[in-house]
């Protein structure tokens, strides 16, 4: 059997990877911290779990769903009003996916035909490329570079090359540079999307993972940005409900109806309970989130902290659940230290080149183990490397 030509390029997946390393090492006794996949390791708020019992218990709760409960459109519009002061209509403005990933996958088969030119950060989370290799479009990266402060420069992008794109993929707070963009920079590419006629999908599955007070922004919160795209929410991280399907796509009415025509075609909605549970999130008492935030925070200064008396410094990041970390001294190959790192300590990161060329020289730790774990984790490094030598 011949496998379709697509596959060829699809690069197997580094999650893969180091899982298959991650057996190899623990067969030798070895106890490996994995802080590579961004799964949260904390459960969702009790009342949450209970809104998601008591409809599994209901049961007329088993059918297909279609377009989702109207008290769930609602609570995210009220939300979205809430947290960005952003109006939505929840009749045309709200698209509920089975987990943002849904969304973020099938959007360019609406919008890409083979050839269109899609930007893609560089490095980026991994489905903004692979939703564009998919529909067999043609990827112009967009490069994240620290002296850019990881935004992409639009001015790089050539006339002519931004007058065929079709899509350009944002992420703020960004999977895997850690970093936050302010308004002016979502106000330059609303800008430039309009000039090029793209169409501008912003994933703010981070929005509610951020530190020192800081609060991150809407890229709907822009005068105009409805007219050029939508935006991607998901509860995953927000409310620790990864395993619990639940996402949104938000903004252009015309754009996410095409999105909505693709799904009707492939899955018939999001299980009712989990829907419950999705409102009961929304609605319900939100010092979850701050509680979330806040231990986040302190999983981030243990390990910062503790990695720059080692002589490894990084950037302590303002949201999101990672770190990007610039290699240690004396190391070159993102790859190879990732590899070190396991062997020598027994730890899991992904190197940065796996999000991306340009992601080669950093690797991304995921704050996914408590304060104790991580404190274990400077231990072992003190203990198997010596970056001031
Ligand atoms: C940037 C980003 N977007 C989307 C997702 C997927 O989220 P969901 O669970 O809503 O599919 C992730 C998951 O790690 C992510 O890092």
């Amino acid at each position: 059997m011949n496998k379709a030509k697509r596959m060829d390029s699809l690069a197997s997946g580094v999650f893969n990877e180091m899982e298959e390393k991650k057996q190899r090492v623990e067969a030798r006794g070895v106890k490996v911290i994995d802080l590579g996949v961004g799964s949260p390791d904390l459960p969702p708020a009790p009342h949450i779990i209970e809104a998601l019992r008591r409809s599994a218990n209901n049961p007329s709760h088993y059918r297909y769903t279609l377009v989702g409960v109207r008290r769930l459109y609602e609570a995210l519009t009220g939300w979205y009003k809430n947290r960005f002061n952003v109006d939505l209509d929840p009749d045309n403005e709200v698209l509920l996916l089975m987990g943002s990933q849904d969304g973020l996958a099938h959007l360019a088969m609406a919008y890409v035909d083979p050839g269109d030119i899609a930007l893609v950060p560089d490095p980026g989370y991994p489905i903004y490329s692979f939703s564009i290799q998919m529909a067999q479009g043609e990827i112009f990266p967009l490069p994240l570079l620290a002296e850019n402060r990881f935004l992409p420069d639009f001015s790089l992008i050539p006339p002519d090359i931004a007058a065929k794109a079709k899509l350009m993929w944002l992420n703020y707070p960004n999977n895997p540079v850690a970093v936050s963009a302010d308004r002016e920079f979502f106000e330059r590419a609303v800008e430039f999307a309009r000039k090029y006629d793209i169409l501008i999908c912003h994933d703010v599955a981070y929005a509610e993972l951020a530190y020192d007070g800081f609060k991150p922004m809407s890229f709907l919160e822009v005068p105009g940005a409805k007219d050029v795209g939508i935006e991607f929410y998901s509860l995953s991280k927000t409310y620790n409900m990864a395993g619990c399907r639940i996402g949104f796509a938000l903004g252009n009415r015309e754009v996410l109806s095409n999105l909505a025509l693709i799904k009707s075609n492939i899955d018939y909605g999001v299980f009712h309970p989990v829907q419950e549970a999705g409102i009961a999130a929304l609605t319900g008492p939100q010092e979850c989130v701050t509680i979330n935030a806040q231990t986040y925070q302190r999983r981030r200064d243990v390990l910062v902290d503790g990695l720059a008396e080692l002589g490894w410094k990084m950037p302590k990041p303002n949201a999101s659940m990672f770190i990007w970390a610039p290699l240690p001294p004396g190391y070159t190959s993102s790859t190879l230290f990732v590899s070190e790192l396991l062997e020598k300590a027994g730890i899991i990161v992904i190197p940065g080149v796996a999000f991306g060329n340009r992601g080669e020289g950093y690797v991304r730790i995921a704050l996914v183990r408590d304060e104790g774990i991580l404190t274990e984790v400077v231990k072992r490094v003190r203990q198997s490397f010596s970056f001031n030598a």
